[in-house]
């Protein structure tokens, strides 16, 4: 192999100075070689470089060698020969932990004669991080300098030779005659990989990170193996945007002189236990040039291998820094990646997955939405490394960003390493940050797995519960929402005759939906009457309170429909506020849904929108509430925020909605909360944790809804995703049920005018579902067959001990009645199999009552009861 700095052949003598050295008579080559030889005498505890492990060593050719110079020949620097030392090639590195044992290091050092004159070399000795030492620019056929360095208390010694800024070619090093001086019977010092290396560790991941020669933070790019390399450039961690590094930043920032560069080093970390199993770990990283500090963080859940990961970024310069781009990670992998993400429509939402591999150059997945994350592409995706991941196969790494806001998702394929750089969308988001002001991004959630998508889905489903919503381990009343069954043409009789149908069929919670407010522009239809939040006095001549308690007295519960953020121009407020909502100056207000969206980061707002919610959550009665968002930003002006300051209000306005958000759920704490967004335009982690549950989509066609869960499923746990029956698609009622029971079951129907029959096979699904919504609640999801494949979808739930399990399985097309193989039951134990709710008139299941151990059903399979489209089956499995 041809050494590209040097133009030699690797591994060979340097032939110039061998042919020299057999040149000279024979006595003189002796008497040399015993001069060469003879190992000068040293202090006691003198321990001589060379006798560490040099394979520790980094160079820029070949491998270091000991007593010799990289070409094997002596060590000779302008003539002057030496028996000790060690042989190097820029750039190299050598770490030595000497653990403050240590009183001296002493060397010569120079360019090796075998470099022929040539090469020019810098060698640099740091101590704990401080350069202690430095050479300057030394070149070939330059004499050796003496180095003497006092390592008094000095823990880790390290090392280096730099090319002098010229390139590696002929940078033959030598650290002549080099030795420690250890302190009287002290340990010997140990030679170190060569980079200060720190990990995170989960149960099966870890994150490696690498402080650079040059004091820059690098990460390991997760599946490939970099274990001893130096990393390149662009390998950098959180990369800063103007001082040298070429591809996407992490960061971009003008500092308040102007300077549009940022060049972060590493100073240290510090690792805090939270909790059993949940770490926090801060990586700190400065501006050397500027008051300019970035704090990385990690939480880390140890058994769930999940990493929420967010940055700080602070200064104190002498006025703001505007951040152009504030990511919250920058995470390298191997290229080998398959992405997979979600793109859809309002009424499409999450239903239709693309798996793509990452080819060189940037993917983007993005919104720019304003006061939303979604409506046609979920921030949520997953990485699968080395070939595409099934459910039980393959490492995969899914991600999620929880930000309800416009969000950036970038895959920088660079055809050496994969940055996956995600945040809040850079897109017209300058934002200015004052000093001693801390700007926090949102969290990134990563989770990874070795055995495919299923496990992924689990572990995340299990810190969900706990940390991603609200009172996420406990089952959702069953509730019957009237929007699908009355729009907005009801009164309180309407409603009131809704009570008792709802509370026959089981019905636990009534929600009333939009069109209960507004009186000088009354809400009886989407173009008046947002921002009015009065009961209309018409259909509610004594308010909502006599309707919530006319529910109770039913039986049932008592929810409302909100939307806080809105308003139309058909309203008191707007008449009264004009400029109050968010628009743009000579533009003409661009209507969606005939409303426009009320601008939050002006405090008035705050504070009607916060009485808004305070006041109708406070009615006697009312424990329930869904908080909806039926648009997004189109023309983000705002008439608060100074001219200098528009860019902020993507950001701002998110701030101040999770500040309402926060502030309802903590006032409310027994009030549960449905999160929607015109459907599922808010499916993310950073809305969701003050909700109990989400809204998917406003279709809710069965057929439709078995694809979309399945692929909510993939980041959200079932409980959370709000799964109606309805009688969208005309589906049949069992099938329809069946769907909604796999999830979060409600109903949105009027119930006066559902056929007897239809009403019967309702009542049995609800009456079923309150038997096994706890295992859904809590239980592992298994996803067995994927119903965008074939011509059906199954599923199973297995109960945290796994006592009980049930299976669902949806006919989406005619098929057979094949078996379906549930998953994670408990293999020694007997679980006695039966069909709950099944439909009429269908044969039982061949294994009904019987009694199979968990591994012969895993084996065996069960045999559904459907087969034809638009049949369905639920299968409780039970060792009681
Ligand atoms: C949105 C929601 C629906 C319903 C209507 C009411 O579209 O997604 O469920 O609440 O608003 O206007």
């Amino acid at each position: 192999m041809v050494d590209q700095f040097t133009g030699k052949l690797a591994g060979w003598p340097n032939f110039h100075s061998v042919f020299q050295f057999v040149k000279l008579p024979l006595l003189k080559r002796l008497l040399l070689t015993a001069l060469v030889c003879a190992a000068p005498s040293v202090p006691a505890g003198t321990i001589w470089l060379s006798s560490l492990d040099l394979t520790q060593m980094t160079t820029g050719w070949s491998v270091a060698k000991a007593d010799r110079g990289i070409m094997g020949t002596p060590i000779s620097i302008r003539g002057e020969k030496f028996a000790r030392g060690i042989g190097t090639h820029a750039t190299s590195r050598f770490r030595v932990k000497l653990d403050g044992n240590a009183n001296r290091f002493t060397a010569q050092v120079g360019v090796d004669d075998s470099a022929g004159g040539q090469g020019s070399v810098e060698f640099i000795v740091i101590g704990d991080g401080k350069v202690l030492w430095h050479s300057g620019v030394l070149r070939g056929g330059g004499a050796a300098r003496p180095v003497a360095v006092n390592l008094v208390g000095i823990q880790t010694l390290v090392l280096r030779v730099t090319d002098g800024g010229d390139g590696e070619g002929y940078d033959h090093a030598d650290w002549a005659d080099a030795k420690i001086e250890m302190n009287p019977g002290a340990p010997p010092p140990v030679a170190l990989a060569p980079y200060e290396t720190f990990s995170l560790k989960t149960k099966a991941f870890a994150l490696t990170f690498q402080a650079g020669d040059d004091g820059r933070l690098y990460q390991r790019p997760i599946g490939m193996d970099e274990s001893k390399a130096r990393l390149p450039r662009d390998d950098e961690f959180y990369p800063q945007a103007g001082d040298g590094y070429v591809w996407e930043p992490a960061l971009q920032a003008v500092h308040a002189d102007g300077n549009t560069s940022t060049a972060l080093v590493y100073d240290g970390l510090a690792q805090t236990n939270e909790t059993a199993g949940i770490e926090l770990t801060s990586i700190y990283l400065h501006d050397p040039a500027y008051p300019f500090v970035v704090t990385l963080r990690f939480r880390t859940h140890y058994n769930e291998d999940l990493i929420e990961e967010w940055t700080e970024i602070r200064h104190q310069e002498s006025g703001p820094v505007t951040l152009q781009r504030m990511s919250s990670t920058s995470l390298l992998l191997t290229t080998n990646v398959y992405l997979t993400h979600f793109f859809g429509d309002w009424g499409k939402e999450m239903m239709a997955p693309i798996t793509e591999r990452l080819t060189p150059g940037i993917k983007v997945l993005d919104s720019k939405l304003g006061v939303r994350a979604d409506q046609f592409q979920n921030p949520s995706f997953f990485l699968a490394l080395n070939g595409k991941a099934t459910e039980t196969n393959g490492e995969v790494l899914a991600g999620s960003l929880a930000w309800s806001g416009s969000f950036q998702c970038e895959f920088d394929n660079n055809d050496r390493a994969i940055r996956a750089v995600c945040g809040i969308n850079p897109f017209a988001s300058a934002y200015h940050l004052k000093p001693d002001v801390t700007f926090v991004t949102p969290k990134m959630l990563w989770v990874w797995s070795v055995h495919g998508l299923g496990e992924m889905s689990r572990k995340l489903d299990n810190w969900a519960r706990d940390f991603g919503m609200r009172d996420g381990h406990k089952p959702r009343p069953v509730l019957l929402n009237n929007w699908e069954a009355t729009g907005f043409n009801y009164d309180f009789d309407r409603i009131a005759n809704l009570f008792a149908p709802a509370k026959a069929v089981g019905t636990e919670l009534f929600l009333l939906d939009d069109g209960w407010f507004g009186n000088k522009f009354p809400r009886v239809n989407d173009d008046a009457g947002l921002g009015d939040w009065q009961a209309n006095r018409k259909r509610f001549p004594n308010g909502l309170a006599p309707l919530a308690a006319d529910a109770v007295q039913h039986g049932l519960r008592f929810g409302i429909w909100i939307e806080p953020e809105m308003v139309n121009p058909n309203s008191v407020l707007f008449h009264e506020h004009p400029d109050w909502v968010i628009c743009q100056p000579e533009r003409p207000p661009e209507l969606q849904r005939n409303q426009l969206v009320l601008d939050l980061t002006r405090p008035a707002v705050q504070t009607f929108e916060w009485r808004t919610i305070n006041n109708i959550l406070s009615t006697p009665d009312i424990t329930y509430a869904k908080w909806d968002c039926n648009r997004y930003l189109t023309q983000p002006g705002s008439s608060y925020l100074a001219p200098d300051r528009q860019s902020e209000l993507w950001i701002d306005y998110v701030h101040a909605l999770y500040a309402l958000m926060d502030k309802t759920a903590k006032s409310f704490p027994d009030t549960e909360l449905m999160l929607c967004s015109g459907g599922g335009g808010r499916v993310e982690y950073g809305a969701l944790k003050y909700f109990d549950e989400f809204w998917p989509s406003d279709n809710t066609d069965p057929v439709v809804r078995a694809l979309m869960q399945w692929d909510y499923s993939y980041f959200f746990p079932p409980m959370a995703l709000a799964s109606h029956v309805t009688l969208s698609g005309h589906r049949p009622m069992h099938f329809a049920c069946c769907v909604a029971m796999s999830a979060c079951l409600g109903m949105d129907l009027d119930l006066t005018k559902l056929p007897a029959q239809d009403k019967a096979i309702l009542t049995g699904a609800i009456g079923a579902y309150k038997q096994i919504r706890d295992v859904i609640a809590t239980g592992d999801l298994y996803r067995l067959e994927d119903p965008h494949q074939g011509f059906r979808g199954a599923l199973n739930f297995v109960s945290p001990d796994r006592s009980r399990a049930v299976l669902f399985v949806f006919q989406l097309k005619d098929g057979q009645n094949a078996p379906v193989y549930p998953q994670g039951l408990d293999p020694v134990r007997r679980y006695t199999v039966h069909e709950l709710n099944p439909a009429p008139g269908r044969p039982a299941m061949p294994q009904e009552g019987k009694i199979f151990t968990g591994a012969e059903l895993m084996r065996d399979a069960i045999l559904p009861s459907c087969s034809k489209a638009l049949e369905a089956c639920i299968v409780e499995l039970d060792t009681r």
